[in-house]
């Protein structure tokens, strides 16, 4: 009936335990390892925390969810939104913005982040947020709550994907910057963990396809984004972006180089190169260093990594995978 077929009817937190679990390449502690959830592959803490999200959270109409699977472009993503939606209060060129201090993920946090805490200091998070709200996501649509994905709703969701052959190469290094051995964490395990469907938010495929089709059925409610198309005309997905969120670029902004200061604040040559963002600061309570979200940036790397066989062995799962759905990546 309607009330099971909904998808925040499960009683998580019971769950949990139960579900099937994946151990390789988790660093401490055990509530890291994955579980699959409705055919998606999460840490068992991010899943305690969707729990919670489904329990607490409160949509406004005005929120905006930012959702990807880990190293698609969420980073940017995230400074991206954050420079646009907030520039009347925050110019992009002003020497006090919050991005020249704060790592992106300060500025936006992820969900499962801030659900993970106590629910009265995430009233305190949630309740000290800008508005709009804009939160990152790595669970899909198909998970949060029905209040967030119902049409009633009138919060955006922004997807961001990329070419997985670079996001395998680019979880291989993030890994590396939070396992315990680094220097034993071999490409080829990685590589068959994510062909398998199974590093953090996989199947990489299926979450992409997921909301790709969602943005066609529901153009209104969710904008599809691809990493190597922002990087390819980054003013132009820029100006999709700041559209979709209601906030276009003015004619006047637009002469005044608007724009390209936000695109200029958000370049990962910017970003890597602050204080804040060097080695050895991280974001409170968070294992990841600031400086492990920014590498290289650029589209194609999988080349200087892969054999061809590799390439082509994950190709095949894509391409198997995605087959009959007019979806490509
Ligand atoms: P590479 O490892 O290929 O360099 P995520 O933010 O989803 O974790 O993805 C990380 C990837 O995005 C990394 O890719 C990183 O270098 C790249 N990235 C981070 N910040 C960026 C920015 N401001 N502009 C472009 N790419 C960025």
């Amino acid at each position: 009936d309607a009330l099971t077929a909904r998808n925040d009817a499960d009683n998580l937190t019971e769950l949990i335990p139960s579900l099937p679990v994946e151990k390789r390449l988790v660093p401490p502690p055990a509530d890291m390892q994955r579980r699959q959830y409705r055919g998606y592959w999460f840490p068992e803490w991010h899943l305690s925390a969707l729990a919670a999200v489904r329990d607490h959270f409160e949509p406004k109409p005005t929120d905006i969810f930012l959702v990807s699977c880990p190293k698609s472009g969420t980073t940017w993503l995230k400074s991206l939104a954050f420079a646009t939606v907030h520039r009347h209060v925050h110019p992009p060129s002003s020497r006090e913005h919050p991005m020249l201090h704060q790592n992106p993920h300060g500025c936006v946090k992820f969900i499962h982040a801030i659900y993970r805490q106590p629910v009265d200091v995430v009233r305190g998070i949630v309740e000290a947020y800008p508005s709009p709200r804009i939160f990152g996501s790595h669970f899909p649509l198909s998970l949060l709550p029905e209040r967030i994905n119902d049409d009633g709703c009138e919060c955006r969701i922004v997807y961001i994907c990329r070419d997985p052959k670079d996001v395998v190469v680019s979880w291989w290094w993030f890994m590396r910057t939070y396992l315990p051995n680094p220097e034993q964490v071999r490409f080829e395990e990685v590589f068959d963990l994510f062909c398998e469907g199974r590093t953090g938010a996989g199947p990489y495929w299926r979450h992409a396809l997921e909301h790709w089709e969602e943005s066609r059925r529901r153009p209104h409610k969710v904008l599809f984004l691809r990493y190597e198309e922002m990087l390819r005309d980054p003013q132009c997905n820029l100006r999709r972006l700041a559209e979709f969120l209601g906030c276009a670029f003015s004619e006047a902004e637009e002469k005044a180089g608007v724009l390209e200061a936000i695109l200029e604040l958000c370049s990962l040559g910017k970003l890597k190169k602050l204080e804040v963002n060097q080695s050895g600061n991280r974001i409170k309570d968070e294992p990841m260093m600031n400086d492990s979200f920014f590498r290289k940036g650029v589209a194609g790397d999988w080349i200087n990594h892969m054999t061809p066989e590799m390439a082509a062995r994950l190709d095949a799962i894509v391409e198997q995978a995605l087959q009959g759905t007019g979806f490509d990546f």
